[in-house]
């Protein structure tokens, strides 16, 4: 795949009122930041370094500073690192500038192009780490995959740049610094930020927290969050937590939270107290004796070739579209106990034989699972339910009407979303699930989309159900 720049090296800028909303809720004003060093680690063309520049002038001209002593002292307390030559360039310009503008010229400065991952000399010594990492996931890193992989925040899953970044940043900080830095909010529930988590728990770190959900200050990337750590607490702190208000370009307070009440089952859940302890409940919920079981869909790995106007009636059954609700045929070469049927068997139909030598070479070319062949389905999932009772369910909703529960009789299959297997009435599901309560735990759960909308996984959907139905039984 040809990367864009900006994708390979996590290149996405910073608006002003964001990286003014850091500082400010890292504490990175007024007269207290004089004599403190603040680094960006990953400056890029210097948004952060302008703003820190700018508040260390005005700091110092309140404090009466000569604008020698000023001069000397943005040379000592200021620092960047940026891997790219022409950022750096311009990273270097724009602080001169900022500086200037208070009479002070600096001799030199410590805005140094370098690769963060290789650089010692800054770490125990700051007292503010600011800045915006590179996203980039593991997948997309060439030339420094190894270096990241030797990271203890990127040791497991789909790692990403930023989580070697928190690393790196956390070993920057001299005891008591503060660490502020806008990054994805997938560090709040991926598994690869697992480790990353458990380390900011373990040590006391957290202390505020923005969640600018939907909105996506650098267009259609990553959402994200902004994290505020202070090093140094002996008793876990409260954490403060904000959402972004877009329109006002600013944070409102939600809610201050102990860790064990935003930190659920490893994950980070934030949102008003009484909200995350119906979410602390369900997360407790008995899922081995709950009346049901949600699992995925069919997945073809070719729905073009199995799943619509089939030229041929044997072998067919009808599916349902969990995300649409909508009805279609399906080729399915299973039997009733979900037994993959011999190629000669179904080869019997001539129609259906011309018709599967036709996109053979295409079929062939899907990534199988296990011993599945060429003329299976691409994932086993789903087969085995086809014969049972259960309801399709889409999973992705911005209000509760969004859902679209439907009824699938045995042998009718489902594809492209989730479904619950049980013998409960339709209602009941309905009754659970069209609720604005449902939707305020699928809205807790954090998984964006775009477009205003949530995701949640099969997981999620039983343990809102198996919670609910225990309730209601009393
Ligand atoms: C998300 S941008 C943020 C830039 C700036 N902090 C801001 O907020 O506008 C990340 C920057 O990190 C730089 N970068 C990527 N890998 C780096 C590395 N290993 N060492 C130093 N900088 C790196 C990229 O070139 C990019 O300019």
């Amino acid at each position: 795949m040809i990367l864009t720049e900006e994708k390979a090296k996590g290149r996405f800028y910073t608006p002003p009122s964001i990286v003014k909303m850091i500082l400010d809720l890292a504490g990175y004003t007024g007269e207290r930041i004089l004599g403190r060093h603040a680094i960006d680690n990953s400056c890029g063309d210097g948004a952060f370094l302008v703003e820190i520049v700018d508040r260390y002038c005005r700091a110092a001209q309140s404090a009466g500073y000569t604008k020698e002593r000023l001069s000397a002292e943005l040379s000592a307390f200021v620092h960047g690192i940026e891997i790219d030559a022409g950022q750096r360039e311009k990273a270097l310009r724009r602080a001169a500038g900022a500086a200037r503008a208070y009479g002070a010229e600096p001799a030199a400065w410590d805005i140094r192009r370098g690769d963060t991952l290789a650089e010692k000399r800054y770490d125990g010594r700051m007292d503010f780490v600011l800045g915006n990492p590179p996203y980039v996931r593991v997948h997309n890193l060439s030339d420094s995959y190894d270096a990241v992989r030797r990271f203890r925040f990127a040791r497991s899953g789909m790692t990403d740049l930023f989580l070697v970044f928190y690393e790196i940043g956390l070993k920057m900080l001299a005891p008591g610094g503060t660490l502020g830095y806008i990054a994805p909010s997938s560090l709040f529930n991926s598994r690869a930020a697992a480790a990353l988590r458990r380390h900011l728990i373990e040590r006391n770190l957290i202390r505020k927290v923005v969640d600018l959900k939907h909105f996506r200050p650098f267009g259609a990337s990553a959402y994200t969050a902004v994290m505020i750590l202070r090093s140094g607490a002996a008793e876990p702190p409260e954490a403060e937590y904000y959402e972004y208000d877009p329109a006002g370009e600013e944070a409102r307070r939600v809610s201050g939270l102990a860790p064990n009440e935003f930190c659920i089952d490893g994950n980070f859940y934030f949102g008003p107290k009484s909200a995350l302890s119906r979410l602390a409940k369900i997360a407790r919920a008995d899922m081995k004796n709950a009346p049901l079981d949600v699992k995925n869909g069919l997945a073809t790995l070719c729905d073009a070739f199995f799943i619509g106007g089939l030229p041929f009636e044997s072998r067919v059954i009808p599916v349902v579209k969990a995300s649409t609700g909508q009805h279609a045929r399906c080729l399915f070469p299973y039997d009733e106990n979900a037994r993959p049927l011999p190629y000669a068997d179904l080869a019997r139909d001539e129609a259906l034989d011309a018709y599967y030598k036709a996109w053979e070479p295409r079929l062939r070319k899907r990534a199988l699972t296990g011993a599945s062949r060429w003329y299976e389905f691409g994932r086993t999932q789903g087969i085995a339910d086809v014969y049972k009772k259960k309801y399709s369910v889409c999973s992705i909703i911005r209000e509760p009407n969004d859902l679209k529960l439907t009824f699938c009789d045995r042998g009718t299959g489902v594809y492209g979303g989730l479904y619950i297997l049980t013998d409960l009435d339709e209602a009941i599901l309905k009754d659970l699930l069209y609720t604005d309560d449902f939707m305020e735990y699928v809205a807790l759960l954090g998984k964006y989309k775009s477009g205003g909308y949530y995701t949640f996984s099969s997981k999620d959907l039983k343990r809102y159900l198996a919670c609910r139905l225990a309730e209601r039984e009393g």
